[in-house]
Parts: C-alpha cells; sequence; structure tokens
C-alpha cells in the first residue's frame, strides 16, 4: 500500500515536472520566435546585394517589370548597379521604364516582351536568346495574376483559372529553368553569388476561400521554392520566396497606403533591407516575410489560431465575400 502511494505520488510528481517543462519550452521557444521577427525587421541588416555582384556589370532578370512591385524591383536593382532585362507583356510600358531607369542610373537595359499566358516556347527562346551571354546573377520571379474580383470556385472563368496557373506557375518554372542555368554558370565564373526571388503571398500563405486558384497558385509557389532552394544551395545561388500582405498597386486596386499596405517602393526596399532574413516567416526555409506589419501579422496568425485553421478560414472567407459584394455593386453601378 505504502509502495503504491509512492509510486503514485513520484508520478504525480514527474507529470508536473514534465507540464512545468513543456510548458516553459514552448513560451520560451514563442517568445525567442517573436525576438527574432523583431530583430530581423527592426534591428539586423540583410544580405548585401554586393555579395550578388551589384556595381560588376552584373545582370538581372525582372518578370513584370513594367508596373507595380516590379517596377520598382528594376528601379532599385538598377540604382544599385545591376544591368536589368525587364519582361512583360506590354512593351510600351516596358519602354517606359526603360527610359526612368536611364535617365536615373548609369546601368544597361534590355526589354523582352513577352505574354506569360500563352506559354509559348518562341517566348522562351526570346528570352534565352536575350541573355545569352550575359553574365546574370539575379533572377527576380515577380510576374503574377490574381482573380480580376473574389470569385467563388465553381463560377471561376476557365481563362482566368488557367491564366493565373499559366502566369503564376507554369510560366514561373519555364523562365527559371531558363535562367537560372546562367545563374549558376556566372556565380561559378565570376566566383560570386546567385540570388532567386519569386513572390509569394498572403494569399497562399493562408487559404483563401474566393480567391482558391490564386491561393493554390501562390502556395505552390512556396514548396516549389523551398526546394529548389535545397536544391541550389551547393551551387552558391540562394532562393527566397517573398511573402507579402497587400501592397498598392493595379492587381489589389488599391491606391491608398497604410501601416499595413505599403507603396510598391517601401516593399521592394523592405525586401533589400532584409535579404537572406526571415522576417515573419520564421518557420519557413528560404522564406521571408520582410514588410514590418506582414511580419506581425505573419507571425501572430502562425503563433494565434494558425493558418490552415477553421477560425482564419472562416474570417477570410468573409472578408472576401465583402469584397465581393462591393466589386459587384460598384460594376452594376457602372454599367446604369
Ligand atoms: N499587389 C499586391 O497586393 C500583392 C500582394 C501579394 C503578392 N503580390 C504579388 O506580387 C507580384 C506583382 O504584383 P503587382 O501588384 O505588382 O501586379 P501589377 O501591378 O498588376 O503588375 C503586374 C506586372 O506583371 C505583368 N504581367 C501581367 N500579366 C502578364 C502576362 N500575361 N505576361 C507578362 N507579363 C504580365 C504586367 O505587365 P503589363 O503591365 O504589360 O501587363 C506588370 O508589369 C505578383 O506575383 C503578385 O501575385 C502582390
Amino acid at each position: 500500500m505504502t509502495l503504491a502511494l509512492e509510486f503514485e505520488s513520484k508520478t504525480v510528481t514527474a507529470l508536473v515536472y514534465l507540464s512545468v517543462f513543456t510548458g516553459a519550452y514552448k513560451i520560451i521557444t514563442v517568445v525567442l520566435g517573436y525576438l527574432s521577427v523583431l530583430l530581423d525587421v527592426f534591428v539586423l541588416p540583410g544580405v548585401s546585394l554586393n555579395k550578388y555582384g551589384a556595381k560588376k556589370g552584373h545582370w538581372a532578370v525582372v518578370t513584370g517589370a513594367s508596373d507595380g512591385i516590379g517596377k520598382e524591383y528594376t528601379l532599385q536593382l538598377a540604382k544599385r548597379g545591376f544591368n536589368v532585362v525587364l519582361v512583360s507583356r506590354t512593351l510600351s510600358k516596358l519602354e517606359s521604364v526603360q527610359t526612368e531607369v536611364q535617365s536615373k542610373y548609369n546601368v544597361e537595359t534590355k526589354l523582352v516582351s513577352f505574354d506569360a499566358s500563352l506559354d509559348s516556347e518562341e517566348s522562351y527562346q526570346e528570352l534565352a536568346d536575350a541573355i545569352a551571354g550575359l553574365p546574370v546573377t539575379v533572377l527576380v520571379n515577380n510576374v503574377g495574376q490574381s482573380h480580376s474580383i473574389p470569385v467563388p470556385f465553381l463560377e471561376t472563368p476557365i481563362k482566368e483559372l488557367k491564366d493565373i496557373i499559366t502566369i503564376n506557375n507554369t510560366a514561373t518554372l519555364r523562365i527559371t529553368q531558363i535562367v537560372a542555368p546562367v545563374i549558376v554558370t556566372t556565380a561559378r565564373q565570376k566566383k560570386t553569388r546567385g540570388l532567386i526571388l519569386t513572390m509569394g503571398s498572403f494569399g497562399g500563405l493562408l487559404p483563401t476561400p474566393l480567391l482558391a486558384t490564386y491561393s493554390g497558385s501562390k502556395a505552390f509557389l512556396q514548396s516549389w521554392s523551398s526546394a529548389l532552394a535545397g536544391e541550389l544551395k551547393s551551387d552558391n545561388v540562394d532562393v527566397e520566396l517573398v511573402i507579402s500582405y497587400l501592397v498598392t498597386s493595379a492587381m489589389s486596386k488599391i491606391r491608398r497606403t497604410s501601416a499595413s499596405i505599403p507603396s510598391p517602393k517601401a516593399f521592394v526596399a523592405s525586401v533589400f533591407k532584409s535579404l537572406g532574413r526571415r522576417g515573419g516567416a520564421q518557420e519557413r526555409y528560404a522564406t521571408s516575410t520582410p514588410f514590418w506589419s506582414h511580419a506581425l501579422m505573419h507571425w501572430w496568425i502562425e503563433n494565434t489560431v494558425g493558418v490552415y485553421s477553421a477560425v482564419a478560414n472562416t474570417l477570410n472567407l468573409n472578408m472576401h465575400q465583402s469584397i465581393r459584394a462591393r466589386a459587384l455593386k460598384k460594376a452594376a453601378s457602372k454599367k446604369e
């Protein structure tokens, strides 16, 4: 009887210690994780672009370079001394960005006008020809398309569905297969490092009802980019998925900036300020959520309700139902 009581009390004590230890471990890892976000976003410097051959005649390739975030990647890479190959659909818009780059910075530019939704071999060949012989060290996979307005998956027009997958996924993969080998060769020959950035999104971080196809396409990029990061590590090429919440642009249809919605200029500045740091994406390899408010949002969602939770899904559904209702009302009032 005494032995049994002694055993029972030892077991209870062990369980109490285990619970306290587990609780303390959990609290310490959460606190350290949050400190890491704050350090990454507000204190620690990122990797310098000099590591990728800035100001040494090296080239960057930017897709979706004629507008929004891609135009800003182009300008900020040129400002740091990279020659830039600008890729996107509309030649006149590319020419206008080219004029702006050349009036401000002493770098070279090349234009490749191509419609990524066509997935055409001819266009891929044009890109391959344009970069042949160039010492390319940076690729920014920025081109992307979302739904014109939030829409139930079952009502998504086939063309919109196909365009999103073709532009965001197929074309991004094909372009990377063309540019990455050139980056690997340049990094090896010039004894420098290569960099491949791909634009992710909160739409891919959180399953997003009424943007289901876009959401899936960006989630695909998360896995693909992280896998590629592992493959290209030994070739001295850094691969990073860049996660963003809303940014003012034609795609987001938001014009006014706020604490949570930066301009493309502020957003891209945050990317280059914290290259190689994870920001809000602490638990994700080769991934960064660099803009300060996006980083805090990412971390809090991940560490409270969780990105795959029913709560997050329902909140997201409600938000996009209301955006859809407003968009439909606006469209109806325009028709009248
Ligand atoms: N804005 C946001 O709130 C936000 C948030 C998270 C992630 N992102 C991601 O960031 C990236 C850039 O978004 P953004 O807001 O800057 O978009 P944006 O302002 O609409 O600019 C899109 C760029 O891509 C080009 N483009 C569009 N369709 C194309 C096609 N079929 N073929 C070739 N080029 C094409 C456009 O060229 P043309 O002008 O010639 O068509 C333009 O240069 C996207 O991957 C997006 O998913 C954006």
